[in-house]
């Protein structure tokens, strides 16, 4: 029966059909004589547990085929039919030995209960803490284990893995596997970016997006553990490495040291030369707040440039928090060295996006920034009182004209306020910048 929006068009019910049929379609990549990528490129992807995946993201298998059969990770439980025709058109399912799990998170173990049910023989290879928590989100009663040992090697014939745990990197069972006969670490989420490409190297894409991606990705996942990371990083850089294998986006084999080198950077908390203002506003005054605070920036900036012209120049940014995404926002606040927090006060608080923005920022732990807090009010205490609350919860410190506070549009003395912060925040930023040099 046709409903009132006159039913599903007949191309949309041919496609499923077409896809029924078909079952998803089949792709894989060589790495290594017997050793292909088998996992899936989702371009579609735009919402990833509220990461923002504007470029899509990937979720990569690998598949050795050496005397032993291994599938290292697998991936999001909708995919599970993709993976397994993929490892279906390079190996029969009944040889397979090993489905190693490197990290419980579901969208490397999502298709493992399908893929333990496809492979009659294969027995899970991982670690103790990943097996429980693979038990919290499965039935694992009926599952093969072989639980592997912080170091222990598992041989596949001509090739072997060794498993590395990499607790908190970024769950407590995260773990990643080098191969030393082919010098290839399988990170699984280290190294990782959320990026659909046809191309599955670094050096087939663009290098400045595949770096951006990664430090999004480490921003937004991975920051709350930079010392953890740093940890591993020291065992990383003791590897011959040809190739890293991450579980997301491309691999890396041509640009190992800048990903590692990016990675301690990051991991460090070393501050770029960086002001971010981030701001709401229903009805602009406390936008005009945050404009004079660019303003003040951006000028004490171009100072700075002029008494060093060899250094790199100050990137001040103004960023309104309802048409900026978290993920976005994280992204540039991971190595910004100052930040201005402003909104507008509603019901006696701050707007609801701007909240959001400073609880992400308890969350992600990023190395203390300068901090400015600032907004326009109508009657009464609120937005930029409960900002400046918050900044010494996060422990930064704040500059001492903070809170910069206008009642309803800001007069002369609030914007001339507000073109000084913007001043001072550009000399921390530069000043902390400075120090880490
Ligand atoms: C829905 C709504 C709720 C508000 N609640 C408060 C409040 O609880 N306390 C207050 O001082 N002002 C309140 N205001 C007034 C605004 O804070 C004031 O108009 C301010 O100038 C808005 O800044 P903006 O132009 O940046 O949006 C409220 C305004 C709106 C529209
Ligand atoms: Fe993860
Ligand atoms: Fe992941």
């Amino acid at each position: 029966m046709r409903g009132v929006l006159g039913g599903t068009p007949p191309s949309f019910s041919r496609r499923i059909l077409h896809k029924k049929e078909h079952n998803g379609m089949k792709l894989t990549y060589e790495l290594r004589p017997g050793i292909d990528q088998v996992g899936y490129v989702d371009y579609n992807v735009r919402d990833f547990h509220s990461y923002d995946t504007r470029l899509g993201a990937t979720y990569n298998a690998y598949l050795i085929r050496d005397e032993k059969v291994a599938l290292v990770d697998t991936v999001k439980a909708p995919f599970a039919q993709q993976l397994q025709r993929n490892v279906a058109s390079l190996v029969e399912l009944e040889k397979v030995d090993y489905l190693i799990c490197l990290h419980a998170e579901m969208d490397h173990s999502g298709a493992l209960p399908a893929m333990v049910k496809a492979c009659p023989n294969a027995v899970v290879v991982c670690n103790a803490k990943c097996k429980e928590a693979l038990a919290g989100f499965y039935d694992v009663s009926n599952w093969k284990f072989q639980i592997v040992a912080q170091g222990e090697s598992l041989s596949l014939g001509k090739r072997s893995l060794t498993f590395v745990n990499v607790p908190m990197v970024h769950w407590p069972e995260s773990s990643v596997a080098y191969m030393p006969e082919e010098k290839i670490l399988f990170a699984n989420d280290a190294f990782g970016q959320h990026i659909a490409t046809s191309n599955r190297f670094d050096d087939e894409c663009d290098l400045p997006t595949l770096l951006r991606e990664a430090k999004s990705y480490y921003a937004n996942i991975v920051a709350p553990y930079g010392r953890q990371t740093l940890k591993v990083l020291e065992t990383v850089k003791t590897l011959e490495l040809d190739l890293i294998a991450p579980g997301h986006g491309v691999m890396w084999r041509s640009h190992i040291k800048e990903i590692i080198d990016a990675y301690e950077r990051w991991a460090s908390g070393k501050y770029a030369p960086k002001v971010l203002i981030i701001y709401d506003t229903m009805w602009q005054s406390t936008e005009l707040m945050a404009e004079e605070i660019y303003a003040g920036a951006v000028e004490r900036g171009q100072e700075i440039a002029k008494a060093n012209p060899d250094a790199p120049r100050l990137d001040v940014q103004l960023m309104h928090a309802r048409k900026t995404t978290l993920t976005r926002i994280a992204e540039e606040a991971l190595d910004a060295a100052a930040v201005a927090f402003g909104s507008a006060t509603l019901n006696a608080t701050l707007m609801p996006q701007e909240a959001a923005v400073l609880a992400y920022f308890q969350g992600l732990k990023f190395r203390e920034k300068t901090a400015l807090a600032f907004g326009s009010y109508g009657w009464g205490i609120g937005a930029p009182e409960a900002i400046q609350k918050t900044l010494e919860t996060l422990k930064y410190p704040a500059i001492e004209l903070s809170p910069i506070k206008a009642k309803q549009r800001p007069d002369a003395a609030a914007l001339d306020a507000c073109r000084q912060a913007g001043a001072m925040l550009a000399d921390a930023a530069w000043e902390r910048y400075r120090n880490d040099q």
